[in-house]
């Protein structure tokens, strides 16, 4: 134990140390070092969107046979009754093994697990691809991959076509008629009038990716026209974006007609009862999907079967999906890997590092059931520093000073500086894969502009310098700095610890931190619980993968700065809605809202580069590494698009069209759990069979 005397005879000497460093200089900034040369593997074969699919009316349409015996039994009515007018047909000549035959099953294996249904009241799925089989949205970006830089646009999906008003102020959006519901009802404006009015629109209500008005611009609103048509009005003129924001995680329509009475405007009793209206183990809700959920075994199993009403077909007329189940083993999300490289599941996004030098070894093998390439390195890590003062989520004392430090430019610098992103990537995989990542845009994507990117690199002692003029000082010399005359600064860490690589880089973190003099402990979460904490904006700092806003800049663009109440990640209003929007941040907004707005590429381009430029140089996030992910695809599936990514418009789930996936005859498993069966009514217990 030390005595009064050492303690105090130590803090002066402290204090004389730092005193005497604030007038040392830190270290310069630079532009962040060039990345590894790794060398992806797969490139996509570009073609424009409408060689993909088009809208059309052909002459026959099929089933499986096994489907048509509903039919016959009067149980379900004849295919070309249950497809809309014009279906959505993709083309032969695009897919890489052309027209599929149908059954089999696709074997995923995810961490998530499924909340409830109601993802228009913020439950979710479980993710892993789940609610990208159930969910369809008015346009879609996932495939862009694949799509030429001249014709780069989000793709039609339920909504057929778009016009825009001869001044730009307004955009008139057509749907795809006729097309139905899992359990035949009738898609229509109903059903964009209640996500607008009753979702979007509604304070009470967070869709679960977060959509508000801000995402489709502020002041934007919308008049429905009839059955098929609605149109928006915009405040600014021309704002193309609004296109992104129609695609997955923000306009995906919910079935109104199971939704709205449950919702407190139309009837339904709360909000809460409103949230918690169809549980996950409700069955068979009505989704637009290629598939519905046909069971769930908790902890276990979720399983879904083929839509009957989908509204997609293939050239020959057969209707889509070819896969007729999807299983998701409620797993852990590195047991994805594991399976997948085992031949035990089909599918896995290859994205925490750990994994990756065993999974190449044994994918290298012959007998390897799953084929494995990597991608671009899209995945990116950050620090998120609450950036509210205003009571966001509501912090104690300490949590409260806490943001106070956040909100200083020095004290996000000392963060920055005493990362050494070299040793965190290897700490999670030797070679050429991680990359330091200094936050905002992702190197190596379109928008990115290495001298529009500050890097504050590591030092440690800069990083001491840093919060000695953020006013920290150690004062009781235990090498940890205190609040100006009290206890230690102690920060806490959120992270999500259903991946092993957020825990390794949290604890990657704090140990860095702590050599740097800041004490800092892990608050590790799992699932909806860490979700909870961070939309709730009950964290000091949080590290999460990144979104596609900081790949693309035009996916979730509203993302990228506080624009509205809630669209930033680690910066969002107070309960009386007031935001305290930080002099630079004031910066981004009107950087960004001007990027929502504008459509002249070279325009949009130095717009990237503001945005980049205020990001990096005030530490808005903080990057941690970046590095590439795999996709692994059991080679008995066909239609497998080249250089499909795991991650850029959106997940690899979405990327390679599923719907069109197929597995040819010979190759069939036979795993089915519910062969030959259709999702039964809502809310019924499961599947039916056609007798
Ligand atoms: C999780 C997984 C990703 C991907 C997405 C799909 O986030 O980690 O690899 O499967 O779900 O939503």
């Amino acid at each position: 134990m030390k005595t009064q005397f050492q303690r105090a005879a130590m803090a002066a000497l402290l204090l004389g140390v730092s005193a005497a460093a604030v007038h040392a200089e830190m270290m310069a900034t630079t532009q962040p070092p060039e990345p590894p040369k790794f060398d992806a593997q797969g490139e996509p074969i570009y073609v424009n969107r409408a060689d993909i699919y088009e809208y059309k009316a052909l002459p026959a349409y099929s089933e499986p046979a096994w489907v048509t015996e509903f039919v016959t039994a009067g149980k379900l009515p004849p295919v070309a009754e249950r497809l809309p007018k014009e279906p959505l047909v993709f083309k032969t000549a695009n897919m890489p093994d052309g027209n599929g035959v149908y059954g089999d099953v696709m074997r995923h294996v995810i961490g998530g697990r499924p909340e409830g249904w109601n993802f228009w009241a913020g439950k979710s799925y479980g993710w892993g691809g789940i609610d990208i089989g159930l969910v369809e949205c008015l346009t879609r970006t996932g495939p862009l991959f694949t799509v030429n830089a001249a014709d780069l646009q989000p793709m039609p999906n339920l909504a057929k076509s778009w016009e825009w008003s001869e001044d730009g102020m307004s955009l008139t959006v057509k749907l795809i008629e006729g097309a139905k519901w899992s359990d035949g009802d009738a898609f229509d404006t109903e059903d964009i009038d209640f996500y607008w009015n009753d979702v979007v629109m509604d304070p009470e209500v967070t869709p679960l990716m977060g959509a508000s008005q801000e995402t489709y611009g502020a002041g934007t609103t919308l008049e429905i026209i009839d059955a098929y048509t609605f149109k928006m009005n915009f405040t600014t003129a021309f704002p193309e974006s609004v296109l992104y924001a129609m695609a997955y995680g923000n306009f995906c329509p919910g079935p109104s007609h199971m939704l709205k009475p449950k919702h407190p405007k139309h009837g339904g009793t709360s909000y809460e009862d409103f949230a918690n209206s169809f549980p996950s183990d409700y069955m068979n809700f009505p989704t637009m999907g290629a598939w519905t959920v046909v069971e769930h075994r908790p902890d276990d199993i979720v399983i879904m079967r083929r839509n009957p009403y989908y509204w997609k077909v293939d050239e020959a007329g057969q209707q889509l999906p070819y896969l007729d189940e999807m299983h998701f083993r409620l797993s852990t999300w590195g047991d994805r890997d594991v399976q997948t490289i085992a031949g035990t599941g089909d599918f896995s996004n290859l994205e925490q590092p750990e994994n990756f030098v065993e999974s190449l070894k044994k994918a290298a093998e012959d007998t390897a059931p799953a084929r494995l390439a990597f991608g671009p390195r899209t995945i990116g890590y950050a620090l998120f520093p609450n950036l509210s003062g205003n009571g966001w989520g509501e912090p104690d004392a300490r949590g409260q000073a806490v943001r106070e430090l956040n909100r200083n430019h020095d004290f996000r610098k000392a963060i920055s500086y005493a990362l050494d992103r070299v040793r965190l990537g290897e700490s999670l995989v030797k070679g050429p894969f991680t990359t330091p990542y200094a936050g905002g845009v992702m190197q190596g994507t379109s928008f990115y502009d290495a001298a529009s990117t500050t890097f504050f690199p590591f030092d440690v002692a800069s990083a001491k310098e840093a919060l000695a003029a953020a006013g920290l000082e150690d004062s009781d010399g235990n090498g940890f700095v205190n609040f100006a005359g009290g206890e230690d600064v102690n920060v806490t860490l959120l992270a999500n610890i259903d991946y092993a690589t957020d825990k390794n880089l949290a604890e990657g973190v704090i140990a860095m931190m702590a050599d740097a003099g800041l004490k800092v402990t892990l608050n590790g979460l799992s699932g909806k619980d860490f979700d909870n904490a961070r939309d709730g904006g009950k964290y000091d700092w949080f590290i999460n993968r990144n979104g596609v806003e900081w790949i693309t800049m035009v996916q979730n663009t509203a993302m990228l700065a506080p624009v509205g109440p809630s669209t930033d990640a680690n910066h969002r209003a107070n309960a009386a809605g007031e935001l305290d929007l930080l002099p630079y941040e004031e910066e981004m907004v009107s950087t960004v809202n001007a990027f929502i707005g504008e459509r002249d590429p070279a325009k949009r381009t130095e717009l990237a580069k503001t945005y980049q430029k205020l990001h990096t140089e005030n530490l808005d996030t903080i990057g941690l590494v970046a590095f590439p992910a795999a996709l692994m695809v059991n080679k008995r599936f066909a239609n497998i698009p080249a250089g499909a990514p795991v991650f850029m418009y959106n997940w690899a789930e979405d990327n390679i069209m599923r719907e069109r996936v197929f597995v040819p005859a010979d190759k069939q498993l036979g795993a089915e759990e519910h062969a030959n069966m259709l999702p039964g009514a809502p809310g019924d217990a499961g599947p039916v069979s056609a007798k």
